[in-house]
């Protein structure tokens, strides 16, 4: 089983992040693959990257960036679960990795993006640049949801088509193919 993390990147009140989040751990779960648990970062909140240090130095002051840091570091692989946000992604995902450096490599990464017409295909061209920065493998299987809100119920639930279904399927296979082969390189760092 590997440690999947799963980071919901918007904070304001009423985000949807976290439904979609949600919706990709219950998927993630049922492969059996994972052990699962979804980090919102809107929970997490984090105040604006305060460290004296550089994270390069991993000395960290507070106990908000040794928790987060505690978090990341024990993950195995990641999903990004972001919104578009005036056709980026949202500033407190990049102020969450900008906290850390060591902690993030040699780790795929799968991202969800969800956003009106435009499916958050920017949004998720914006991080993949910021994560493999951070030497992580954004994946080429990811998953864009055009026009999300049409697949919230009246639970409040994310159910989106077999479509997104898919693949999300795809995405999570290629994390554990990944997953397995950077585990080398990470143990030969
Ligand atoms: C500040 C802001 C900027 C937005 N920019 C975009 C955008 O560039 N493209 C888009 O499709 N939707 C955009 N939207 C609409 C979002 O897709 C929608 O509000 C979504 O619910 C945001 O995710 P959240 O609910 O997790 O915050 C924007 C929303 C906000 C609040």
């Amino acid at each position: 089983m590997y440690k999947l993390k799963i980071i919901s990147s918007t904070v304001r009140p009423g985000r949807k992040g976290p439904l979609v989040a949600e919706w990709i751990a219950g998927l993630a779960k049922e492969t059996g693959d994972f052990d699962v648990e979804v980090l919102d970062l809107g929970e997490i909140n984090l105040p604006l990257m305060n460290e004296r240090m550089h994270p390069m130095l991993r000395k960290y002051e507070h106990e908000h960036t040794k928790k987060w840091s505690a978090l990341i570091e024990e993950a195995d692989a990641f999903v990004f679960v972001t919104a578009e946000y005036d056709h980026g992604y949202p500033s407190p995902l990049r102020n969450a990795i900008e906290y850390l450096v060591h902690e993030w490599a040699y780790k795929a990464a799968g991202i969800v993006s969800y956003a009106g017409i435009s499916a958050g295909t920017r949004a998720s061209n914006d991080l993949k640049r910021d994560l493999a920065t951070m030497k992580m493998v954004p994946l080429t299987e990811q998953v864009n949801i055009p026009t999300f809100t049409h697949f919230i119920n009246d639970q409040n639930e994310f159910v989106p088509n077999e479509m997104s279904v898919k693949a999300g399927q795809n995405m999570l296979k290629s994390i554990v193919r990944w997953t397995k082969g950077l585990k080398l390189i990470k143990e030969d760092q």
